[in-house]
């Protein structure tokens, strides 16, 4: 009897999964979350000159902890902050301004680097990554390797807006300019304007996909698509694949508007998938703070591509990440 109860307690405690509600964060656009060694780390967009960082164990817990300040840099509107860890430090990539500019279109893509191997930093400034010989307005940056080779991402504009892709020695030295990686070109990637931005690379089964977001932030028709590298040139725009529909939009059902510029994440115990974006909760609430952060499991299907299903509405309680 006693051994039973035991079983029952130990048992009960061995099943029972943690509960969130989306939204995960308030006045958090652009997120970007790593689980590692124990906890959960939230990074986004603040629009100042400092870089915060939301760590908790639990993803419910992330709501209310402390924005902590991990690196402070000279200039101005920080948006979509990226940790990667790369041969034991932690890379900072994110978009700026530097002092004494205007107008949004001063934003470069920069990187720093973790003092260890703490996410929490401190940070200090590595290298301005922007290509000298083809100038643009710079943003959304992240890094990926493919075949054991390093690039770094990232959207610039010109006459529309593209993503590009970078190859690099390391994190903070550039190989090579930068490539055009993909334009838009269905309609729902010129919703209020041409936009591919917010690149993401996501690895699964030996395939490599980048997704990004696509069309105006401005509109709810903010929206995820997907590319597949199926070549074997990474520099060669012919190589990647563009699914013909989008994979994650809006739901007027779940008052889920623009849903976009997401990051991946595992479950702490390595086997669920998770997405990580930021959204609206009314159409006509654009491109600035008020975007919260949100999370929710995604699978894969038969065919080995991700399914993200619809944006959840916020405040449904729903099922934590496995292993917390
Ligand atoms: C955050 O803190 C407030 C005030 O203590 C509390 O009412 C709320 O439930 C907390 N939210 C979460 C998600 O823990
Ligand atoms: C991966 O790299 C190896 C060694 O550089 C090379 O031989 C191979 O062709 C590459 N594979 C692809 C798919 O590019
Ligand atoms: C890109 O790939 C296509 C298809 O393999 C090829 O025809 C083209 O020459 C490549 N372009 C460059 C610049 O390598």
């Amino acid at each position: 009897m006693f051994r039973l109860l035991i079983c029952f307690f130990m048992c009960w405690i061995g099943s029972r999964t943690e509960e969130y509600t989306n939204p995960i964060a308030l006045q958090a656009p652009d997120p970007w979350m790593e689980y590692y060694k124990g906890y959960y780390y939230l990074v986004a967009t603040t629009w100042t000159s400092e870089v915060g960082i939301r760590k908790a164990s639990k993803l419910s817990d992330i709501f209310n902890v402390t924005n902590t300040i991990v690196y402070s840099f000279d200039g101005h509107t920080l948006w979509a902050p990226e940790i990667h860890l790369i041969d034991d430090r932690w890379y900072l990539f994110y978009s700026a301004c530097a002092p004494n500019t205007e107008d949004y279109d001063c934003h470069r893509n920069h990187v720093a680097q973790s003092a260890s191997d703490d996410p929490m930093g401190p940070y200090t400034f590595m290298a301005d990554l922007d290509d000298p010989n083809d100038q643009n307005f710079e943003l959304d940056p992240s890094y990926i390797i493919i075949n054991g080779s390093q690039y770094l991402l990232g959207s610039y504009v010109a006459d529309t807006q593209n993503l590009y892709i970078r190859p690099m020695v390391n994190p903070y030295t550039p190989e090579g300019p930068k490539y055009i990686l993909s334009t838009p070109t269905y309609d729902w990637e010129e919703q209020g304007k041409t936009v591919n931005e917010g690149p993401e690379p996501l690895y699964h089964d030996g395939r490599i996909f980048v997704v990004f977001s696509a069309s105006y932030c401005d509109t709810p028709n903010y929206k995820l698509g997907l590319l597949e590298f199926v070549g074997t040139d990474p520099l060669n725009s012919t190589h990647w694949y563009k699914y013909p529909d989008p994979v994650f939009q809006r739901s007027d059902d779940n008052h889920v508007y623009g849903p976009g510029h997401n990051g991946f994440f595992k479950s702490p115990d390595g086997t669920e998938d998770w997405i990580v974006y930021h959204a609206n909760e009314e159409e006509t609430q654009g491109c600035g703070m008020e975007r919260s952060s949100r999370a929710q499991k995604f699978t894969w299907s038969d065919d080995g591509l991700p399914v993200f299903g619809v944006p959840d509405a916020l405040g449904v309680t729903l099922e934590g990440p496995s292993g917390e």
